[in-house]
């Protein structure tokens, strides 16, 4: 009988989960919220293995197309399709994303940041640091990347809640993406019009100088940024002060040794990785993993998270080491579909834990941890809110 996952106190705390599930396979069955089955790939070498084998593919070898305007819309990015799409699409932004373009963001990253933590409340009343903090920083960041009013950022954070919350969602979905897809849209015509120095217009005189780019992909593609530009991002935020705050010695340590803000934040991002799962596969033909055949055009989900706390990959891999000398997390995944953004999520990151610690050293959860909410879902691992008090400033 495949496992079912939906279940809260599954994502409240899945690691036991994973660890027994690692422990009888590779690989099994599992029944999702949705009431769909599926693989799901659980230990390290075969995660990282099927992350680059094409018969994991992302359709199956058939072309899918959609039925629904608004699906086709959101549905033609690089995340969603195989070679040669795959890398017609990713080619054509990744200049935008190399580690010197997104080193020259960092002046702007740093002033958000200080803003944003100018603005936390006085008087030590609690807040939740995912509201005031980490949302707003990586929403701000990646709306000024491609260049669109930030202003608008909490019409398309409840939208795009509702698209990747899956199934606790379902019925508010359609709306959520018909009004994200008239949004990007709008978007597209302002910048036409008027067109600027930024990401988006870029895409536009790329669609609009030949066919390399269909106006499906175009909308594709900025919702993808758009979405995988914050989505993650805020998690990676909010599970790291989580990881810290819930073990004050933890805090305390890297508010002693800034240097260790990098090794933090690569082990935040495999102890409780903000994509649990990779994004849907679907296997163009039967994969052998251990003892079981997968068979062709059945649904595969890699476990990040789960590969990520592999006994036989990491040692202590139960266990928060702030300074774990070698870390080859799965957690921006592998391969071709590997995260275009992950120099701009660990800049990022880093600006943020270095503003948080170095202004707030008296941070403190305001919540049990018990209290807190995870939300569903197996796509992303993130906490609803984060209850902080912010202490006396340094
Ligand atoms: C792909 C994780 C931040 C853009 C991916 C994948 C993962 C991932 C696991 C591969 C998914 C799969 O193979 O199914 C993360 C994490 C982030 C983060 C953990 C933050 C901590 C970002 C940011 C951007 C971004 C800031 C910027 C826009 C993308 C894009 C892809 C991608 C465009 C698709 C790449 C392709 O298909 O070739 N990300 N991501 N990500 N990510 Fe990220």
């Amino acid at each position: 009988m495949p496992d079912n996952l939906a279940d809260p106190a599954f994502h409240a705390n899945p690691h036991p989960a994973y660890a027994s599930w690692r422990r009888e396979g590779p690989t099994r069955k599992v029944r999702l919220a949705s009431g769909l089955e599926a693989w799901l790939i659980t230990r390290y070498d075969e995660a990282r293995q099927a992350l680059t084998d094409p018969r994991f593919s992302k359709n199956g070898g058939d072309d899918n197309h959609p039925s629904s305007a608004i699906d086709r819309a959101l549905s033609r990015h690089m995340l969603a399709v195989d070679p040669p799409d795959h890398t017609r699409l990713r080619r054509l932004v990744s200049a935008a994303f190399t580690a010197r373009r997104i080193e020259a963001m960092r002046p702007r990253i740093e002033a958000i940041t200080a803003e944003l933590l100018d603005a936390f409340p006085s008087g030590g009343a609690p807040f939740d640091l995912i509201d005031a903090f980490a949302f707003p920083l990586p929403i701000q960041v990646i709306c000024e990347l491609l260049g669109i009013p930030a202003d608008d950022r909490d019409a398309f954070r409840a939208w795009s809640n509702i698209i990747v919350g899956g199934v606790a969602y379902r019925d508010q979905f359609p709306g959520a993406a018909a009004a994200m897809v008239g949004y990007i849209q709008g978007l597209l015509a302002a910048r036409r019009a008027e067109p600027g120095d930024d990401l988006l217009s870029g895409l536009i005189q790329v669609r609009d100088s030949g066919d390399s780019l269909t106006e499906d992909e175009l909308v594709s593609m900025v919702f993808l940024l758009l979405i995988a530009g914050h989505e993650t991002t805020v998690n990676l935020i909010g599970n790291g002060v989580y990881l810290l705050l819930s073990r004050r010695e933890r805090w305390e340590r890297l508010c002693a040794e800034p240097a260790l803000i990098p090794a933090a934040i690569e082990e935040f991002l495999r102890y409780e990785s903000p994509v649990e799962t990779a994004t849907f596969r679907i296997t163009s033909e039967p994969v052998t993993i251990g003892d079981r055949t997968i068979p062709a055009h059945a649904p595969v989900l890699i476990g990040l998270l789960s590969a990520n706390h592999d006994e036989a990959r990491f040692p202590d891999a139960a266990e928060v080491v702030l300074d774990r000398p070698q870390n080859p997390h799965l957690a921006f995944g592998h391969g071709i579909h590997y995260c275009l953004g992950a120099p701009l999520a660990r800049l990022e990151a880093q600006i943020a834990f270095t503003g948080l610690t170095s202004r707030y050293p008296g941070l403190a959860l305001a919540a049990a941890e018990s209290d807190l909410a995870w939300r569903p879902g197996l796509l992303l691992r993130g906490l609803f809110t984060l209850p902080v008090t912010p202490g006396q400033p340094a």
